[in-house]
């Protein structure tokens, strides 16, 4: 049997953070520049069933049968075999590598699950269509955040711009003019789980007033929406400002973050916020091809570890 490979890319919230956990939409694109890859490899000289887990870049080499049953490569496995009804699968290898940061806002959990997902139904001769590997995502998601939205696993899955609210079937967005990102890492990691349980406490002891700043939100989101598919980027860079401000307002931004985001606009970004659970992890600037590597410099000079330009195309249909 050949070698089986599948990947996933990162993504980036354009819109809504936080508060599409709330029932708000939020925008969100996918980067490519970033990847979960998983290969599978027939255990040819392994025990009959014996599947053997490889995370080199978490120091991980373990059988599956060693694994805590919640880790999520677990699960992650356990999930296709439950899903396919493999009670005695082959022995197989996997293999898991990532370039995504982790806890930094960029989905490298939901990109991990996908990715294994794919490569062990494959392997197993089932591919599992876009749906059924989005759902067991989720699941994955919710035992690790506990209250995911799901737009991580959908954003990951499609590998497409959406606009997406809970519970509700996704749209893909459609992209009128092409857009750079200037993505940029405070270095500091944030794991999601933590900082949706901040809002939800703050929300907690002010429920009208954060009602109020979801719903701010919320608009903001619906008007970048039309921004993104009139090519309106002016606006679409005022809006990413204008949700910075009140993503700041609900409690997650950070010093680190707002340095970023103050740097990309003095290098001459449209419009600059931080993306996905905020109180570290990554920041986007809206740039052009021209100024993009001068607004990276500035990111850099302004303490970013690392920075990822990344062309937003236009909708093919
Ligand atoms: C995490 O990438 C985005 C959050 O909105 C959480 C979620 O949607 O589940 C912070």
């Amino acid at each position: 049997m050949p070698a089986i490979l599948a990947s996933a890319p990162g993504k980036v919230i354009l819109f809504g953070e936080h508060t599409v956990v709330y029932h708000r939409p939020a925008v969100a694109v996918p980067v490519t520049q970033v990847k979960v890859k998983a290969s599978i490899l027939p255990g040819i000289n392994l025990p009959p069933g014996k599947v053997q887990i490889e995370a080199p870049d978490i120091d991980l080499s373990v059988a599956l049968d060693e694994l805590d049953p919640g880790h999520p490569l677990s699960l992650a496995v356990r999930n296709v075999f439950r899903e396919l009804s493999i009670a005695r699968p082959p022995a197989f290898i996997l293999r898991i590598t990532s370039t995504i940061p982790i806890a930094a806002g960029m989905g490298s959990g939901a990109a991990v699950t996908i990715a294994i997902c794919r490569a062990v139904s494959s392997f197993l001769g089932s591919p599992l269509p876009d749906a059924v590997v989005s759902r067991l995502a989720y699941e994955v998601e919710q035992v690790y955040h506990g209250n995911p939205s799901g737009i991580d696993n959908t954003v990951i899955t499609y590998a497409q711009p959406v606009y997406y609210v809970r519970d509700q079937t996704p749209e893909l967005l459609k992209v009128r003019r092409p857009f750079t990102l200037v993505i940029g890492d405070t270095g500091i990691q944030s794991p999601t789980g933590l900082a949706v349980r901040g809002v939800r406490e703050r929300w907690e002891q002010d429920p009208g007033g954060y009602e109020a700043l979801f719903d701010r939100i919320a608009t903001v989101t619906r008007q970048a929406r039309q921004a993104i598919e009139t090519g309106d980027l002016p606006a679409l860079g005022r809006l990413m400002d204008g949700n910075q401000a009140l993503l700041q307002a609900i409690g997650v931004s950070s010093v680190e973050l707002e340095a970023l985001v103050a740097a990309a606009r003095g290098a001459g970004a449209q419009g600059a916020k931080l993306t996905g659970a905020g109180a570290g992890g990554n920041m986007i600037a809206l740039a052009s091809p021209e100024t993009a590597p001068a607004v990276a410099q500035a990111l850099e000079r302004a303490g970013a570890t690392r920075t990822i330009i990344s062309q937003v195309e236009p909708s093919k249909s």
